[in-house]
């Protein structure tokens, strides 16, 4: 079903991801057809741009960052042609009068106006009181605002920006962009888990010893300092990214794929989540930041030298933690997750480690060899699911071998998967939140983590940097599991690589 007619208006135009995500998910809707048939485009910020030179900017952005490359001609023309540009001061009270003009369209239906704000967080208080001068937003869910993260950097700071955004839209017209949860990958977890009858009885601390969620990068940096200084890896993904895969993995099933209903097992999810005391940090979070050496050949700067860093920088870019969910089903299974830039691989997955089987009928083999079964998400790279097993090797006498039963969207399902962007983006035409952050999950995110944030603040005293690039983080990551009796287990995809 096609959207109703909107006007999407993006603050931070000129910006970043305005060009590498917003515009060509955009623009890849208008191409398969979801966009709506009336919409218009229009661009705000400070960059002096008229409608022209505002195009060719996003053209170039599409060709760069858009999984088609080079748009056509024809079909850039067609969409180019419902983009304008506003330049703007965003304390000026007559751009929002502008703005406001937008909805008397002489389309068919009135339009949905949605404000997205692409700019940076310090900008995002002027811009909501902004439009807090326009009475006829509140309640009306034909007016939708959109914002990125960091929602704030601790409770607080979170508390106060919910309490801005609230006093102008009321919840169910704002959307938080948690962009994982736009992963093809991320939304089967549900399909996964709630569509098949085998699972469910087997989800719980009866037959899972631990889960595992790793999410590792190999880039650094590169040119966000400036932002990633004041954020950190436990900012940056652990908030975010990593506690939300753990939602989608501990959660109860939902009645119905109503948005709250999913958000409310999530958030139940995350409420459950045992905090950890002051003086448990050291045991239960680690954190490290990477230092210069060889990737693939190629040098490449330690977090310290990177441009925008501090010298003396103790922003941590790997984070690790261990957190309890205090329920039922998850009581005593421990939750590992890690998280990096300068990783040795590019990869996202979970790990659900079985139980060992009570007994082993092969006591002639070494069973110490045999690992537990183990039932992997790859997020990405390699999307799909793999649960290693053993099988009988083909041979005379009963050997065992570790073999993997294994899925590929690749394989599987012939088309490619839709940016993340453009999944949220349909959505927010659609009216529907179920796949964007409340208020009370992003406060209950940083609830979890406001504790080790403050230890950490307090404690600076590091040997930073306390990795070497292609490392999974400091030694310190490995002992957090190791005082467990359990390791990080291999990312099956990098296996798979070596293969
Ligand atoms: C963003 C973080 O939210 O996610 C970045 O700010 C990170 O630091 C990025 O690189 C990773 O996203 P993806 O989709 O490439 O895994």
């Amino acid at each position: 079903i096609k959207p109703d007619p909107a006007v999407i208006v993006i603050f931070g135009a000129s910006g970043d991801l305005t060009a590498r995500k917003v515009v060509p998910a955009l623009y890849n809707l208008f191409l398969d057809d979801y966009l709506p048939a009336q919409y218009s485009i229009v661009g705000v910020s400070r960059t002096p741009f008229n409608d022209d030179e505002f195009r060719t900017h996003l053209r170039s952005g599409v060709e760069k960052f858009s999984r088609r490359g080079t748009p056509k001609e024809k079909e850039w023309s067609a969409f180019a042609g419902n983009v304008h540009y506003l330049q703007a001061e965003y304390n000026d009270p007559s751009l929002y009068q502008k703005l406001l003009e937008l909805d008397e369209t002489s389309w068919s239906t009135p339009p949905n106006l949605i404000f997205y704000l692409a700019t940076p967080p310090n900008l995002f208080p002027e811009i909501i009181s902004q439009l807090g001068n326009f009475d006829l937003l509140r309640g009306d869910s034909r007016y939708r605002i959109v914002i990125e993260k960091p929602f704030g950097h601790d409770l607080k700071s979170a508390q106060k920006l919910n309490q801005e955004l609230t006093q102008v839209f009321r919840e169910h017209q704002i959307y938080r962009i948690d962009h994982y949860l736009g992963k093809e990958t991320v939304q089967n977890i549900l399909a996964f888990r709630f569509g098949n009858a085998v699972w469910e009885p087997i989800w719980n601390r009866n037959f899972i010893d631990h889960i595992q969620i790793t999410v590792a990068e190999q880039i650094g940096i590169g040119r966000r300092g400036g932002y990633y200084e004041s954020a950190g890896a436990l900012r940056d993904m652990m908030q975010n990214h990593l506690l939300q895969l753990l939602c989608f993995m501990a959660m109860e099933p939902p009645t119905s794929f109503d948005a709250d209903e999913i958000r409310n097992k999530k958030v139940d999810v995350m409420h459950a989540i045992r905090l950890i005391s002051r003086e448990e940090v050291p045991r239960f979070a680690v954190r490290g930041q990477y230092g210069g050496g060889l990737v693939e050949g190629e040098s490449v700067p330690s977090y310290r030298a990177e441009t925008g860093v501090r010298a003396s920088s103790n922003t941590e870019t790997f984070a690790a933690l261990k957190l309890f969910i205090d329920n039922w089903r998850w009581q005593g299974v421990p939750f590992y997750l890690r998280t990096g830039k300068r990783m040795p691989a590019r990869v996202s997955e979970i790990s659900l480690q079985f139980r060992p089987v009570p007994h082993h009928p092969f006591s002639h083999l070494n069973t110490q060899l045999f690992q537990p079964n183990r039932l992997v998400i790859q997020i990405e790279p390699n999307e799909g699911i793999v649960l290693r097993t053993l099988a009988k090797e083909p041979g005379l006498g009963m050997k065992l071998k570790q073999v993997d039963m294994q899925y590929c969207y690749h394989d599987v399902f012939k088309t490619p998967s839709p940016d993340a962007y453009e999944t949220l983006l349909v959505d927010i035409l659609r009216d529907d939140p179920g796949l964007f952050m409340r208020a009370d999950q992003v406060e209950a995110a940083w609830r979890v983590l406001d504790p080790i944030l403050e230890v950490w603040r307090s404690n600076q005293e590091l040997n930073f940097p306390n990795y070497q690039p292609g490392q999974w983080g400091p030694p310190e990551a490995e002992h957090l599991i190791a005082q467990d009796r359990r390791t990080w287990l291999p990312p099956v995809c990098a296996e798979l690589k070596r293969g």
